[in-house]
Order: C-alpha cells, then structure tokens, then sequence
C-alpha cells in the first residue's frame, strides 16, 4: 500500500496500544528496567491513526514525540501499565501489546536512597512477579469481539516457542521476532512471523516497522465481527 493512501479502513474502531518499557523502582534514583525503545508501539499507533481508528497509546518511559492525533497516556511501572491499559480497554476493538512489561520487580521500594556500607556485602535485591496483562486481557475480553495482539522475542526455537506463548497467553495474534546477533532494540527495522490462534502464520520480511504495523492492523481489521 503506498504512502498517503491508507485506506479508512479501522474507522469507528478504538484500539488501545502499548509501547515503551517499564521501570521497577528499587529507590528514588534507581529502577530495573529494559532496552525497548517504543519504535514498533509508535509505528502500530501512527498507521492505526492514519488508517482512521482512535487510538489510545499506553506509552510506558519513551523518548519519543507524541504521534499526531493518538491519545497519549504516559506510565512508569508494570503496575500502573496494567491499570491504564485495562481501562482504555473497557470498550477497545483491539488491544495491541508491544511494550516490553518487566517480569519482575523489586519487592521493597527504599523511600530513601539505598546506600553503600562500609565493609559490608550488600543486600540482595528481592524481586516479586509482575502482573500479567495481556494474559488478563486475553482473558477479559470485557468487549465482545475484541482482538487481542501480543509481540513475542524468542532465541532457539522460535515458532515452538511463538506458538506456546500464543496459547498460553490466550491471545489472537503474537507476533514473534527472532532475536540474537542482529537485534531489534532500537532498529528502524523488523522482521517477524504472526501466528494467529487459527493456525495462520503470516511472514512479514525485514523492512521498517510501519510495515509490520499495517500487516499486523491488516490481521487485526480481518478478525473484527462482522459490523
Ligand atoms: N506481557 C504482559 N505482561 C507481563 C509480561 C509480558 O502483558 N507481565 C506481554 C508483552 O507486552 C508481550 C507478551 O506479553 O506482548 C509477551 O511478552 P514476553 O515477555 O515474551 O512473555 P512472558 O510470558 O513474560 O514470557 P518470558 O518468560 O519468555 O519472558
Ligand atoms: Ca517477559
């Protein structure tokens, strides 16, 4: 599809996309954190816009410009991720999770800042699981008819891997990149294989990741009910 001629094709729908990272406080100036950059979340944003949906981004610690016409939602932690997403999705057509949601975070949070002590060892950091929220969304589904999308990073066996994942998490579509030398943090680029939960598998070859976002709004559009 060129440039400029998006069809309207997502119009009158609510999709609601995460994008970014979280950060896991420790203390006021320390967080466990991760390398997404919310490239792809912002690329899945701007085309759902351009293709006529209102988007809500849920956009968790980006340095990136707001995309014109999104409904920008800024947050830090999974916990608050989670809260924001799960409201936006309350009457959302299709929930998209590209953001990278922390597994884990720190189980105590020092109000202070946590300091060295002289000749002694420091203390190990706890760590407590996180929610999962596309696992909740998947299983909500407070909108009949809702597409649920996750994104999925493997090494080894990556469709073995993409597909557990895929029913684990009870979602429509995950869309799986394989990561190791060539990594994608940060790229411009991608490449990915999206496995519905109806057994298609659908390559999206290296290109820019506005083209992995129409594919994947292609993919998302083709599962809404019939209207
Ligand atoms: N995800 C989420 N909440 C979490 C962790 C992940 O919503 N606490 C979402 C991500 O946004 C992504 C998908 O789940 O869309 C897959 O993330 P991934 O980290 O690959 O899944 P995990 O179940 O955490 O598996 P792993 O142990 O391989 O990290
Ligand atoms: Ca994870």
């Amino acid at each position: 599809l060129a440039r400029g001629a998006a069809p309207a094709d997502l119009s009158g729908r609510h999709v609601v996309v995460s994008a970014g990272g979280t950060r896991e406080p420790l203390d006021p100036v320390r967080y466990l954190g991760n390398r997404s950059s919310g490239k792809q979340g912002y690329a899945l944003a701007r085309t759902a816009a351009a293709r006529g949906a209102r988007v809500t981004l849920v956009a968790a610690n980006t340095a990136l410009p707001d995309p014109a016409g999104v409904h920008v939602v800024p947050v830090g932690t999974a916990v608050e991720l989670r809260e924001r997403v799960l409201e936006a999705a309350g009457d959302a057509d299709a929930v998209v999770m590209a953001a990278a949601v922390a597994d884990f975070r720190p189980a105590a949070y020092a109000t202070g800042k946590i300091k060295k002590q002289e000749g002694r060892d420091p203390e190990p950091v706890a760590l407590v699981r996180n929610p999962d929220v596309l696992a909740e969304v998947a299983g909500d589904r407070t909108r009949p008819g809702q597409v649920v999308v996750g994104f999925a990073a493997e090494t080894d066996d990556v469709l073995a891997n993409g597909r557990a994942k895929l029913v684990r998490k009870g979602c429509d579509l995950l869309v799986v990149n394989e990561v190791g030398e060539r990594r994608t943090f940060g790229a411009e680029e991608n490449e990915a294989v999206v496995l519905g939960a109806d057994g298609s598998e659908t390559p999206v070859p290296h290109g820019p990741k506005e083209a992995l976002a129409d594919t994947v709004w292609d993919l998302v559009r083709d599962r809404f009910p019939r209207s």
